[in-house]
């Protein structure tokens, strides 16, 4: 059987020559929780945003549940993008909303536009919305308006706002990389959610080396454009530390 996420043979040629991407090829299981690591400039950005057609790859493609995301336009690019979820570093919410109605914007299938916010949901929409956010440990912040949320809450918002759109993927590039330790730990939580107890697959791009090891299923590294690690999680070795950072970075994270 074909795995649930399958990313065959990406890469991407930036316009002004800058390979960040070489023939990445990896797949993933419903349910699991991949972590990639690697320094800044190895391609990790990259690598999400060419998942999610955000960039255009420039050759390879990604299939999810056995249909092809990528190389698509128009309604075809609309429909694969709501199977997978995007959560930013910035978080991305309308600031001046509520968490709820950034979860309910979320929803629509178009892009959300002021006027969206005022629309009416109806109860039941509310309802689902409302009930991500509670999976996000938020249901008591539904009424609050977004940018008096802690950094921490804001990126638990966008996880519920990416879950509602009931993807098969979620894609986060450094979700907490904005964050304190105990925020980064609850927005881990909340992604970890996801994989376990939605059954999705949960992408994400981390800093921190140790809290790959704490969350995740399995570690990918990545280096210079290409995967150079694929293991399932805990402590990284020290030749694996050396094959993502490179022998100059080793000590730090030994
Ligand atoms: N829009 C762009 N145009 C040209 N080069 C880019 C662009 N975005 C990223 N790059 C380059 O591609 C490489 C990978 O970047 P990125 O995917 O952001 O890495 P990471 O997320 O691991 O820090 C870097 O050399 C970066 O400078
Ligand atoms: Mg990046």
């Amino acid at each position: 059987m074909a795995a649930y996420v399958e990313v065959k043979s990406l890469s991407k040629t930036y316009p002004n020559g800058t390979r960040a991407l070489r023939d990445v090829s990896f797949s993933m299981d419903h349910g699991e929780f991949a972590v990639i690591v690697g320094k800044s400039g190895a391609g990790k950005s990259t690598l999400l945003r060419c998942m999610n057609s955000l960039t255009e790859p420039s050759g390879g493609g990604v299939e999810v549940d056995g249909r092809s995301v990528t190389g698509l336009s128009g309604r075809a690019l609309r429909s694969a993008r709501k199977e997978m979820g995007f959560v930013f570093q910035q978080f991305n919410l309308v600031k001046r909303i509520s968490a709820l109605n950034n979860v309910l914007c979320g929803m629509l299938s178009e892009m959300p536009t002021m006027r969206s916010v005022f629309r009416r949901f109806t109860d039941e929409e509310r309802l689902h919305a409302l009930d991500c956010l509670d999976k996000v440990g938020l249901a008591d912040r539904a009424h609050q308006r977004a940018d008096t949320l802690s950094g921490g809450q804001q990126q638990r918002v966008a996880i519920a706002r990416a879950l509602a759109q009931g993807p098969k993927v979620v894609l986060a590039d450094e979700p907490v990389a904005s964050l304190d330790p105990e925020s980064a730990r609850t927005v881990m939580d909340a992604l970890r959610y996801l994989a376990t107890e939605e059954g999705m697959a949960v992408f994400c791009n981390l800093h921190q080396v140790n809290l790959a090891g704490r969350y995740a299923d399995r570690i990918l590294g990545m280096r210079d454009g290409e995967l150079v690690l694929d293991r399932r999680s805990g402590r990284l070795e020290r030749d694996e530390v050396r094959a993502v950072y490179g022998a100059e970075m080793q000590e730090a994270f030994a």
